[in-house]
């Protein structure tokens, strides 16, 4: 069935209200179930756009947030802080690299990176230096705010704003995934053309921004640590600050805390946000190196960072992800051997010869599993086979959303190994139906 948009009295995000089906209207949800108004229930296997980490309704976190509402829930951020904020930006920092060191807080991803973008471009200002393009990778997704689309520039959605981007030089994504025979000559050819782009416009550049370790919304799309540590050196060597977006892949998505923990990288400004209270409240961080806050800490007044939102450092949403990070100190079991769950369903239910033909690219990273469905068409976001597996995947009860013809698992760490087994099975079901 699909929506009379005529009288929707709400509109959706990333929805084409005219052809999608229906909305489910979710009652309540628990551990990674969502309890629909009939009683319905349908495993959430995608952590509601990646952001529930513990599964829905964890009561240590909403009783965290509860608490903290009957103390302060909300205060101005200038001039005025508070003991969650504090707290959370201290614990923030012992997960992180030990580079960074300052914290600074908005609403979202988007505004994470965002935030990023700025203090880039004010980092060198503040030095006399004009730097305003950037450096970014084909098929990376950062947010839907200009800038964020600028560096992202490559995603389908934003012909209308081509025009209103600023400057952003792409290059290609090494994407690798099992038995990739040919990773090294695409890791060479993107990092030949970064090394030309510097050597050629010496101080024009003033960041690199990348998903670490894995391209979410551009289709689960993996590089290997090996890349993020030599695309670290070449930033070093020519002076180039370098942004992780780590809005998906942070908070144990990867197997580790971070990817720049697994990577053994240290960026000089990590953007967070999603996981970041649980899947709880909208909060996200953009978190920096010394080097890059005392480019801002001066006398003189110009060289402040001028940005800042209503609802910066909310103590609700930072009380929920102080109680967030509690539990995923407890999960760190789950998370880095999530992966190796993923490999072993895969073998028993993705092995079969028809899927072989069906499946290709399979791939892990941590707490992900993802692969694609061979069409004619090559990969596209925009794959008719996209929306018509989402609701074979329903029909299962089970809210998988591919990407495209891109099918990925990222579910909540609370999930049991027979949960996921019951998954793959339906997985291999849906697929099986396939014509
Ligand atoms: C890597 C990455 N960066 C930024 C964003 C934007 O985050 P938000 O939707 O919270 O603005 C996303 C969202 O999917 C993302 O995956």
């Amino acid at each position: 069935m699909t929506v009379s948009t005529s009288n929707s009295a709400v509109w959706h995000p990333f929805t084409q209200m005219k052809a999608a089906p229906l909305p489910l209207k979710v009652k309540s949800a628990n551990g990674i179930f969502l309890e629909l108004e009939n009683g319905r229930q349908i495993m959430d296997c995608i952590s509601s756009w990646w952001v529930n980490l513990h599964g829905h309704c964890h009561p240590t976190i909403a009783k965290a947030i509860y608490e903290q509402a009957q103390k302060l829930e909300h205060v101005i951020f200038a001039g005025f802080t508070h003991e969650p904020a504090e707290k959370l930006a201290e614990q923030l920092l012992k997960y992180l690299p030990n580079s960074l060191k300052h914290v600074f807080y908005s609403d979202d991803g988007s505004t994470s990176v965002e935030v990023a973008l700025k203090m880039s471009c004010q980092y060198w200002h503040n030095q006399g230096q004009e730097r305003t393009h950037f450096i970014a990778f084909e098929g990376g997704y950062h947010g839907d705010t200009f800038g964020s689309m600028s560096v992202g520039r490559t995603a389908p959605f934003w012909q209308p704003f081509h025009q209103m981007m600023f400057d952003v030089d792409m290059i290609s994504f090494p994407y690798t995934f099992e038995n990739d025979s040919d990773i090294r000559r695409k890791e060479e050819l993107s990092l030949r053309c970064l090394q030309n782009l510097l050597e050629h416009n010496p101080k024009t550049y003033a960041a690199i921004i990348i998903e670490p370790l894995v391209q979410g919304a551009g289709g689960m799309r993996l590089c290997r640590p090996e890349f993020l540590y030599r695309l670290q050196l070449v930033a070093k060597e020519f002076g180039v600050l370098l942004i992780y977006d780590e809005v998906m892949t942070g908070f144990g998505r990867t197997g580790e805390w971070f990817a720049s923990i697994k990577s053994n990288t240290q960026p000089d400004i990590i953007c967070l946000s999603k996981g970041i209270t649980g899947g709880f409240l909208p909060l996200a961080a953009t978190v920096v190196t010394e080097n890059v806050f005392n480019m801002f800490y001066s006398d003189d007044m110009n060289k402040t960072f001028f940005h800042g939102h209503s609802y910066t450092a909310n103590p609700l949403a930072c009380a929920a992800a102080l109680a967030s990070l509690s539990l995923l100190e407890q999960s760190t079991d789950i998370f880095t051997s999530m992966e190796n769950i993923h490999r072993r369903k895969s073998a028993e239910y993705l092995k079969d010869p028809l899927h072989k033909k069906q499946l290709a690219n399979l791939r892990f990273c941590g707490t992900i599993m993802a692969f694609d469905i061979s069409t004619e068409n090559g990969t596209s976001y925009f794959a008719e086979i996209g929306p018509k597996l989402k609701q074979e995947f329903l029909k299962h009860n089970l809210l998988i959303r591919p990407l495209g013809n891109t099918v990925y698992l990222m579910p909540p760490y609370c999930i049991t190994e027979e949960q996921l087994d019951h998954i793959y099975k339906n997985i291999c079901e849906v697929l099986n139906s396939l014509p």
